[in-house]
Formats: structure tokens, sequence, C-alpha cells
């Protein structure tokens, strides 16, 4: 297989000059991942400053990378090399890593989040979202809350009693600070032109380290804790106690602590903030669309009679999936990935050389017409069970797809279910203004800012 010429990106005002589609990219990457899933070459290849990027925006190539040719792509190190700073010491985790040391830690971790796992896990979703209701209960009538505070509050505190067996409480607010420090580190980090070593005292860099600190102190106690509660009898459980007992079968080395925070982690970010963003794009969208929103509230009305859904109810909830279902797509928090070539790939008449770091546009995806009717409208009867044999291949990727697929896909999927459907009872969220709310395109893509909503009782 050999490389042949790849075509240049579609002509852009803003490529120009030494730091070509970078200095567009990074002030106005939504419209241009549309407009580059759009050009006529399925491939496209882009100039940052002095490096070379891909974008693919053809989901039979997307497929490809993902899945089809997966072993010939490992992680994109400049980005990875970023997050791993801010895993800590062990650096690697499932999310960084790649090859033998990756496939030991999915298969150890996949039981997790096997069907029967998450079905122990939806009372825990219950209860803390019966939790925050209450809160709000004491909340003066018409309050004004920020939805995607209220969402990671309740997210996080799912996420640690899943995979850790405690909540973090008492920690909360701290881990909030900790994730905000790290995701601000690996966005200035990795989008920098010069990277300080993290011993250089640069203000992202002391608050990576503070944070860093902070994390390490806190989850050495909770490791500890399990720890000694395995050690007196306790049944394993827990994700948590998967990794404490682990032992690789050829070397019969178990993790050490710093490998268990950098996966820990990783997984408790991972698995709160990017569902927490998602369902605050939900219910922004549902104050836009009041129609759904009406389908909304009659399906839970008819399904749960004023009581909180258990695991049985969850199939006839069929409308609130689809709303986040929806959700994910015009907002997919993860909107884009990427990977680096091993070696040369073809697709179609386009050759990608060994090495090419290449970005896999599932926003441009999502928003492209040629495969969405109207990309920019809200409808959740697209994910209809009757419609879906219409959707083409590859098209819907808000967990990706492949080996690498997200391990959390049905966890976020059956959590937002509950904590849609048990608000939705009782409250519509409405914003006090018809301005325009805009996206944070970071490490995950977020409302900007925050998103003040005011609570009606229904
Ligand atoms: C709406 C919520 C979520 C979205 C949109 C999402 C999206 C994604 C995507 C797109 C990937 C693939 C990244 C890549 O390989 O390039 C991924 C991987 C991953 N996700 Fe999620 N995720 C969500 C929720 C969760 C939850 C709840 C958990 C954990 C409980 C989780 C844990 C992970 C982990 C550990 C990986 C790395 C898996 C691997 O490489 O084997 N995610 N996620």
């Amino acid at each position: 297989m050999q490389t042949v010429v790849l075509k240049d990106p579609p002509p852009s005002a803003t490529n120009t000059g030494l730091l070509g589609d970078l200095r567009a990219f990074a002030h106005d990457r939504l419209p241009l991942l549309v407009q580059w899933a759009q050009a006529d070459a399925p491939i496209l290849r882009l100039r940052f400053a002095w490096a070379t990027q891909y974008v693919i925006s053809a989901p039979e190539y997307v497929q490809q990378v993902l899945q089809g040719n997966h072993r010939n792509y490992i992680k994109e190190q400049t980005f990875m090399r970023t997050v791993r700073l801010a895993a800590g010491p062990a650096r690697e985790n499932l999310f960084t890593s790649d090859g033998k040391d990756w496939l030991y830690r999915r298969r150890l971790m996949q039981p997790a989040f096997h069907r029967r796992c998450i079905e122990g896990y939806t009372q825990h979703m219950v209860n803390e979202t019966s939790k925050l209701l209450q809160r709000w209960e004491r909340l003066p009538a018409h309050s004004t809350i920020e939805v995607r505070s209220a969402m990671t509050d309740v997210t996080m505190e799912v996420i640690s009693l899943c995979m850790l067996g405690t909540d973090l409480q008492r920690a909360h607010e701290q881990m909030k600070r900790i994730f905000k420090a790290s995701s601000d580190f690996v966005i200035s980090h990795s989008s920098a032109l010069i990277k300080w070593p993290l011993a250089v005292p640069t203000p992202t860099n002391r608050r990576l380290n503070q944070a860093m600190e902070a994390i390490t102190t806190l989850l050495t106690e909770l490791i500890e804790q399990r720890r000694q509660a395995l050690a007196s009898g306790a049944e394993p459980e827990f994700l948590i106690d998967m990794l404490l007992l682990s032992h690789d079968e050829e070397t019969g080395q178990g993790f050490s602590d710093d490998e268990l925070r950098a996966e820990l982690g990783g997984i408790i970010f991972a698995g709160h903030e990017t569902t927490a963003s998602a369902l605050s794009w939900t219910f922004h969208l549902l104050a836009q669309n009041p129609a759904a929103e009406a389908q909304l509230h009659a399906e839970v009305d008819r399904v749960l009679q004023g009581r909180a859904p258990t695991l049985a109810d969850l199939p006839q909830l069929q409308y609130t999936s689809q709303v986040f279902q929806e959700a994910l797509r015009i907002y997919p928090p993860a909107w884009i990935t990427s990977r680096q070539a091993l070696n040369a790939d073809q697709f179609g008449d386009y050759g990608l050389p060994a090495g090419a770091q290449v970005l896999l546009n599932i926003y441009g995806i999502h928003h492209n017409p040629a495969y969405w009717e109207q990309p920019e409208q809200f409808r959740p009867e697209r994910f209809a069970p009757d419609q879906l044999s219409k959707q083409v291949k590859h098209t819907y990727l808000p967990f990706a797809t492949g080996p690498r697929k997200c391990i959390g896909d049905t966890f976020a999927q059956t959590e937002a279910q509950i904590i849609l459907a048990m608000i939705a009872q009782r409250y519509r969220l409405r914003r006090r203004d018809d301005t325009p709310v805009a996206a944070d395109v970071g490490f995950i893509m977020q409302p900007k800012g925050g998103l003040p909503m005011q609570l009606e009782p229904r």
C-alpha cells in the first residue's frame, strides 16, 4: 500500500499565514467541522502550524480506522502525551493506553459494565436523582439553578458509588475543582505551541500540580479503605475491587498505587463529565422544543404514574431514551476523536502516510444533511425503533465504534434515561431569555459558562 497525493482542504479564508488552519480551528470549530464533512473529498489534509493532520468525515472511513483496520491505529500521541500528564505519575489508564496493555485493562474492567452490573447500579441512579429533586423542592418557586453543575453533582455521586462503593459527598466540590484544573490543563497544554514541562510553574501547570496532590490524597484514602475491607473478607463488588485484586498472568504483578489512582481518576472523570454535559444539552433542547417536551411528559406520566422508575420501566421509557440519543447527536460531548496510523493506509483514492495523525469528525458527520435530514432540528423521532434501519451505517458515533467504543455507553444511557424521566415528572426547565447558548468546545463539548435555567414545577 503506498501513499498517493492527498487533496488539500477546501479553500478557507483563514487558511493563510504561518498557522494554517490552526487559527480558524481554534476559534470556530463547529462550523469548520460541518464544512469539512461536506467537502468533496472524504479525507482532508490540514496544516496546523508546522504539523499536518488529516480529518476524516466519511462514515465508512471512520469505521475503517476505529474498527475495520483498528490494529493499524493507536491513540494520537501528541494529545495523549498531554492527557497522560494529567493522569498522574503512572501516566497510563484505559483511556490512554494501547496494544497489549490496553487489552489487559479493558478485559479486566469490562465485567463492571455488563448489563447485569448496570442493573445493580440503577438504584444508585434513582436515589441520587431523588436527592437532587429534594434539594430543588426546598428552593423558592421558580428558582434559577445552574443545570450543568446540578447534573455534575448527580453523575459524580453515581459514578463514585458504582465504581468505588462510596459517595464523594465530603470531597465533592474538591473533586469538581480537580477535574476542572485537569481539563483546563489538557486544553491549554495540548494546543500550546510551547509545551512547558510540569516543573515550570506556569498558571495551568501550578493548578494541575495542586489538583494532582489533592486527588492523590483523596484516592489513596479510598484505596486503603477498600483494600482493608477486602482483607477483612468483604465480597469484591466494585470496579476498584477488580483492580485491587488483579494480577498480570505473565508477571504476577498487580497494579501499583500510582496505577490504581490513574485508572480510578480516569474512570470517575470519563464517567461523569460527559453524561452531565449531554444531559445539560438535553434540557436546553427540550426547552426550545415544547412539542417534544410535551411528548416526554406524556410518556413519563403514563409509564410511571407519579412513582420513581424501576429497572422494569426502562424499556417502556422509549421516547425518553430517544430524546437523549438525539441530544447526543446534536451536541456530542466527544465531538471529535483522534488516532495515529502505525503504517500507511488507503482510503479509496487517497493514501494516508505512516505516522499520520487523524481526526475523526464525529460532529461533522452528525450534522451532515446527506445522512440526517435537517440536521440542526431536534427530532427524537429519528431514533424510533422503526426508523433505525433508515440510518446510514456509522453515522451515529457519540460513543465512537469498534473495540475502543466507550466502555460506559450503556451505563450513560441508563443513567440519563433515569435522570431525565425523574426530572421531567416534576419540572419544566426554562431559559430566562432566548439568547443563544454557545458551546465550549474543549476536551468535551459543554454549554459555555454553564446553563442557568428556571425550575417550573409541572
Ligand atoms: C454520554 C456519555 C458519554 C459519552 C458521550 C462518551 C463518549 C466516549 C467516546 C467517544 C469514547 C471513545 C474515545 C476514543 O477511543 O477515542 C469513550 C471512551 C471511554 N469512555 Fe465514554 N462516554 C460517555 C460516558 C462514559 C461513562 C459513563 C464511562 C464510565 C462509567 C465512560 C468511560 C469511558 C472509558 C474508560 C473510555 C476508554 C475506553 C477504551 O479506550 O477502551 N464513558 N467514551
